[in-house]
């Protein structure tokens, strides 16, 4: 059954939605599922903005034929190779061979290296060039590194729609829902809107404020991402939120407390810190174990909190690994200016504190706080404890 639903005028949501994949880019795991947009301007010239994952292929081209109702389809333009969304786009060719590719250079040549032989029908474009369609105008704003070398966005001069390619998009399936105001976003979709940028856009932060800036100069009534509900009204409540994760801004004075525990006396004194934190009067504290969470979550947590302690046990003479990779994955997006306190615990040779230590001290802006809390096998010792959590209770109170 065709499912398309009109966006505004003559534009189209012809996307699908997701629900049996277990992880975005085999890494993340999606529980809530993800949508694929694509959008159809129905013109003089009919123009389909981006494909689809092939996972909903079928879906997708059922939506494309019932639209169009035997129209030509003129142009094809794609915003982003990766092949969650381009994927579809050999169905499509082969279907509608009239249609010419408008993408950008760079686009049109990882398009051959995925396979897709668009020499014949691929016109290339380059920052501000205009695709006129009879009403409508697309201009093109290239976005390098939003997320991939050859993203471009386009911007409807008509009906003032920025089509932002995976920028403003987030994890989570649509599931009959397509605008920002059909659902509650800051109740429901938010943590995944961050857990979807921070894993996938988060360490080009320069290339989305960037973005961010080009689009500051536009009168924008609505942004229709690849992933996600379309935005047409609050849009500054989501920009803001861009803006805070791009420069990589806390959301909230707060602290994220993560632990790595083997037997259950590291966790024992990240959860007594905690209450103390919480009795000290900090408002936004919370606490995960790390073996018991993927880390896009906790990615995801520490672009939003301004503090973060680290709570390891030592393990073959390093950092509990787990602990590690979340450390390394925080160093491989870029996340920077946290304010960090550092819990270490063996029983022998202890180790994971300077480790840890050692990672932070390559990274941007990572304040370290002096007062630390080592711990040989179980923590009896209440005055390291207030004085560890006064001082994280200070720094937040000085920020
Ligand atoms: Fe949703 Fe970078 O693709």
């Amino acid at each position: 059954m065709y499912n398309v639903r009109k966006v505004y005028n003559d534009l189209y949501w012809i996307g699908a939605s997701d629900h049996r994949l277990a992880l975005f880019e085999n890494i993340h795991p999606i529980p809530r599922g993800v949508s694929y947009n694509s959008y159809v301007l129905m013109d003089e010239k009919n123009v389909l903005l981006d494909t689809v994952d092939w996972s909903v292929c079928p879906q997708f081209l059922e939506n494309l034929s019932h639209l169009l109702e035997g129209k030509t389809l003129d142009y094809i333009i794609v915003h982003h190779v990766e092949p969650d969304h381009m994927a579809s786009l050999g169905e499509v060719m082969l279907r509608y061979p009239e249609a010419q590719i408008v993408a950008s250079a760079k686009a049109i040549s990882m398009m051959q290296q995925f396979g897709f032989d668009v020499s014949a029908k691929a016109q290339a474009v380059k920052e501000g060039d205009v695709l006129s369609t009879g009403k409508h105008s697309l201009t093109f704003v290239m976005a390098p590194m939003v997320h991939w070398p050859e993203v471009m966005v386009s911007y409807d001069t008509l009906d003032k729609t920025l089509f932002s390619a995976d920028a403003f998009g987030t994890f989570g399936a649509l599931d009959g829902k397509l605008f920002n105001d059909e659902v509650n976003f800051d109740r429901d979709w938010i943590d995944d809107a961050r857990r979807y940028y921070t894993n996938i856009v988060g360490k080009y932060g320069a290339q989305t404020m960037n973005l961010l800036k080009k689009a500051s100069g536009l009168e924008i009534a609505r942004i229709c991402p690849l992933h996600g509900p379309i935005w047409r009204n609050d849009l500054e409540y989501f920009i803001d939120k861009h803006k805070h994760w791009a420069s990589y801004t806390p959301e909230v004075q707060g602290v994220m407390i993560v632990y790595a525990s083997i037997y259950g006396h590291t966790e024992s004194a990240a959860q007594a810190l905690a209450s103390k934190l919480v009795q000290n009067g900090v408002k936004d504290v919370s606490v995960y174990d790390v073996s018991n969470i993927d880390v896009s979550y906790l990615v995801s947590e520490a672009f939003k909190y301004s503090h973060i302690v680290l709570a390891s046990s030592t393990y073959n003479a390093d950092i509990f690994p787990k602990m590690k990779d979340f450390l390394e994955h925080l160093k491989m997006l870029n996340l920077q200016n946290r304010t960090v306190g550092i819990m270490e615990n063996g029983s022998w040779a202890s180790t994971a504190g300077n480790a840890m230590k050692k990672i932070l001290e390559s990274m941007k802006d990572m304040t370290i706080l002096d007062t630390e809390v080592k711990i040989m096998s179980s923590l009896n010792d209440e005055e390291k404890l207030d004085n560890f959590a006064d001082a994280i209770t200070q720094s937040l109170k000085a920020q």
